[in-house]
């Protein structure tokens, strides 16, 4: 059964349609993210799910019951806010302990709850600090020990990590991860962060202006984005995008870029005519640097180095395709400076072509 179905869900502030027709339905135990850029609706449609605001359509059904003018308390909902909103002259038990003493849970039972939490986020030791002398990292346990402990069948999560640094954004992701495998809850966490977002998700949601553009696994969206904005949002670097043309001789079709430039395609699809434009996209992962080898559906490329972007193990450079610059990824140690000529080796099988008009993929 599903634990959550969202069905045609709307809400307003004022003049704003922050949500607009979202339909949604979320399985047991899955973990499932909601994405895309600021402002899109992901905050609003998390906090519409908890009951912080009112529907202003649609309906909203956990474990098969409308909820939409049922109070936050009862729909048996866990949330851990961006600002982990822990009590300050409270210590880490209590404040872990809270939700459990509003429901006047039994102190023995509410000692074994709040420890089993502590034990399992690692803050065993901190159960007697208060916030105040805590890290940002550990605060962020605190607050989602205080989810964990109540055993609620939903858990939402509104940008748990955004406020810490780097390092350990990446652990508390996977502790984040290793926790949803040990209690098999049915989470749903929003984040606008897509590294988080493929990672995290077992079914990622990707949201613009209020709805929902595409859904399905991380692979599913990166590998088959059904919208440039869709192959734009994931993916880091970003998707090379190069205004082309298509062309069809007797060798079969290739798209032609404006230096002249003209790719094989290695199998023809639907919606293919010559002389149509299009957008071709390119991952930069696609782009690599030429071996010799001669694998199917692939092509060498002469380009001149524009520009060189060492991150350690690998270096993105940018060099001019149709006018565009378009980033590939190499091993490090494949390209020294700017000016070098060298041969990169395009992935046409990976190629995605896109409607200009429509944006949507072919
Ligand atoms: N209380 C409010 N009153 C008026 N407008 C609001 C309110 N809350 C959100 N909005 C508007 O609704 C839209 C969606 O906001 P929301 O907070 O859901 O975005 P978001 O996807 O969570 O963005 P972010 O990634 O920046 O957190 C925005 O245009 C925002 O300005
Ligand atoms: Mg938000």
């Amino acid at each position: 059964m599903a634990d959550l179905k969202i069905t045609n869900l709307h809400k307003n502030y004022g003049g704003v349609q922050a949500v607009r027709g979202i339909d949604l339905e979320v399985a047991s135990g899955e973990f499932t993210v909601l994405v895309g850029p600021s402002g899109c609706g992901k905050s609003t449609l998390l906090r519409t799910i908890a009951g912080l605001e009112t529907p202003d359509g649609g309906t909203l059904e956990i474990a098969g019951k409308i909820v939409n003018y049922v109070r936050p308390r009862d729909r048996d909902i866990a949330m851990v806010f961006q600002n982990y909103a822990l009590y300050p002259y409270m210590n880490v038990f209590e404040n872990i302990a809270f939700g459990l003493r509003a429901r006047k849970t039994p102190q023995a039972e509410v000692e074994t709850r709040v420890k089993r939490a502590a034990d399992m986020l690692g803050i065993t030791q901190l159960l007697d600090r208060l916030p105040r002398q805590l890290s940002g990292g550990q605060r962020q346990r605190v607050a989602i020990g205080r989810a964990i402990v109540r055993n609620a069948r939903l858990f939402l999560f509104d940008e748990p990590l955004s406020n810490l640094d780097a390092q350990l954004r990446d652990e508390m992701r996977s502790e984040i991860k290793r926790l949803h495998q040990e209690l098999g809850t049915t989470m749903i966490y929003v984040t606008h962060d897509q590294i988080e977002a493929m990672t995290l998700a077992d079914r990622i949601v990707l949201l613009r202006e209020g709805k929902i553009e595409q859904v399905g696994t991380p692979l599913d969206l990166y590998e088959r984005p059904a919208t440039r904005f869709v192959a734009g949002f994931l993916g880091s670097p970003q998707m090379n995008f190069i205004p082309a043309q298509l062309a069809q001789s007797a060798g079969g079709w290739a798209v032609k870029v404006s230096d002249g430039t003209s790719l094989a395609l290695p199998r023809a699809r639907d919606g293919l005519s010559d002389g149509r434009a299009i957008v071709l996209g390119l991952r930069p992962q696609h782009l690599t640097r030429a071996n010799g080898s001669n694998r199917p559906g692939h092509l060498r490329l002469g380009v001149t180095v524009e520009l060189v972007q060492p991150t350690g193990s690998r270096a993105y450079i940018t060099f001019p395709l149709g006018g565009v610059p378009t980033v590939a990824e190499l091993e490090s140690h494949d390209v020294q400076r700017p000016g070098e000529q060298i041969d990169v080796d395009v992935d046409m099988n990976r190629a995605v072509l896109i409607d200009p008009e429509t944006n949507r993929v072919i």
